[in-house]
């Protein structure tokens, strides 16, 4: 499998330079200059911890979540002071864990950010089923937030139990979510799950779309080696057939596509933290993109607080790109909104698309996974399913590799991908 990524790296890169991530970083960010620049926020906190669940978080104690918080307002102070004007922002989204945890908080957060930043597009957070109240709702409405994304995973029993979650009441949550309006209500599914069919999807996204959402994230369940779930991942075949039946099921309704994997039934409605050109991270296991680096925080709650208490950043390692790299990172993002704009990739690099991969949008382009009209190049559905299987393939060999190690280590030494 890691030859296959390989491979292609060295063939987009032009080099057979690995990715490399270094243990060292810049005190000060070089972020004055980007556009379309967007802020996330990562709070580690979940009451009760999901076996299949990758992502870094620890379970709640009040004590450490409020030393925690601590932390994260000096992190983005110290960061936010960097630019002497305040900077304009597309977006903030709060992810975790389960970021609901810190609802009474939340506000202080958002203030802190408001301090240094201009947010343009909207606040973005999201909810574990257990937090959708009218309170917590209304809280984080107050504070700001305008859209948010819930984790229901499926709505039917066997599925919840094959999860270990418990089991959501749609007509509560739906009750909540009418008594507190927000312009996006994103409901999180994952599918590919064993026995799963297109029947049991059907009824999910009817059930989301009739409860209050009106976007939905269907992410492919994805077995991280280091998460201890005794679900296995569906063949390929399988998984292309539910793909494309679901994605032919939602467009028929009439719903947009609005990435890979989401689709919206309003035009406004949208979620997506990860499609923008540049990002800063706040809190642990956050990253950083800019226009010739990225970087990711530590995993470690404790060793985040330490380093902020020492007036530093809590940065774990740092890659500095080539520009071939830069070019390879911005391309696979981009296209996770399936379509990408030579303008916007020229405005960008100051070179054309065509000249720096003419050849591999040709082929793209013959093999039936693109169409082009105006400069702009579209995924088709062939091509959809072939950036979500290699997208498998590089969360496999890129981010289960890394996160493997960065949930055990602090401050690895050196990283090589
Ligand atoms: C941080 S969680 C969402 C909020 C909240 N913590 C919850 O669990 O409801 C983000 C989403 O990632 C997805 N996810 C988690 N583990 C996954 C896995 N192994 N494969 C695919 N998707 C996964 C789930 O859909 C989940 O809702
Ligand atoms: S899926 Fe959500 S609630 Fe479960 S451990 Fe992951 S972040 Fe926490």
């Amino acid at each position: 499998m890691s030859i296959i990524t390989d491979l292609t790296r060295s063939w987009l890169t032009r080099s057979w330079k690995p990715f490399t991530f270094k243990n060292e970083y810049d005190q000060t960010l070089p972020y004055s200059d980007c556009e379309n620049l967007g802020l996330y926020i990562h709070i580690p906190f979940c009451k009760s911890i999901c076996n299949f669940c990758p992502y870094c978080k620890v379970r709640y104690d009040a004590a450490l979540c409020d030393r925690y918080l601590d932390a994260l307002l000096q992190e983005i102070r110290m960061v936010g002071s960097q630019n002497a004007e305040k900077k304009r922002v597309t977006s903030l989204y709060f992810g975790g864990g389960t970021p609901a945890l810190v609802a009474s908080r939340l506000k202080e957060i958002i203030n802190t950010c408001r301090e240094y930043f201009e947010i343009t597009e909207g606040i973005g957070l999201e909810l574990h089923p257990d937090n959708v109240t009218v309170d917590t709702l209304q809280i984080l409405k107050d504070a700001g937030v305008t859209k948010i994304s819930i984790g229901i995973q499926s709505f039917q029993k066997k599925y919840q139990h094959i999860l270990g979650r418990k089991a959501v009441d749609p007509a509560t949550m739906s009750a909540a979510l009418a008594a507190v309006p927000f312009e996006t209500v994103s409901m999180d599914f994952i599918f590919a799950l064993p026995e799963q069919t297109y029947e049991d999807l059907k009824q999910d996204i009817d059930m989301a779309f009739a409860n209050g959402a009106n976007h939905i994230a269907v992410y492919p369940f994805i077995d991280f080696t280091f998460t201890k779930s005794p679900v296995k991942a569906m063949e390929k075949k399988e998984k292309r057939a539910l793909l494309d039946a679901i994605t032919q099921y939602c467009l028929d309704k009439g719903y947009s596509r609005s990435s890979i994997w989401t689709f919206s039934s309003e035009a406004q409605a949208g979620y997506s933290s990860m499609t923008r050109d540049n990002f800063l991270g706040f809190g642990c296991s956050a990253t950083t993109l800019l226009k010739d680096q990225f970087k990711i925080n530590t995993f470690s709650v404790e060793e985040y607080c330490k380093r902020i208490a020492a007036g530093k950043l809590p940065t774990s390692l740092t890659i500095r790109f080539t520009r071939r790299q830069r070019m390879v990172y911005y391309l696979f993002w981009t296209a996770y909104s399936t379509k990408v704009d030579e303008r916007d990739f020229e405005k960008f690099f100051g070179v054309p698309l065509k000249k720096m991969y003419g050849f591999e949008l040709w082929l793209a382009k013959l093999l039936g996974f693109v169409t082009e009209a105006d400069g702009v190049y579209r995924m088709t559905l062939k091509g959809a399913f072939y950036y979500h299987y290699y997208e498998n393939f590089y969360t496999l060999a890129y981010i289960d590799k890394m996160w493997g190690i960065m949930r055990k280590q602090a401050f690895p030494e050196c990283i090589e991908l």
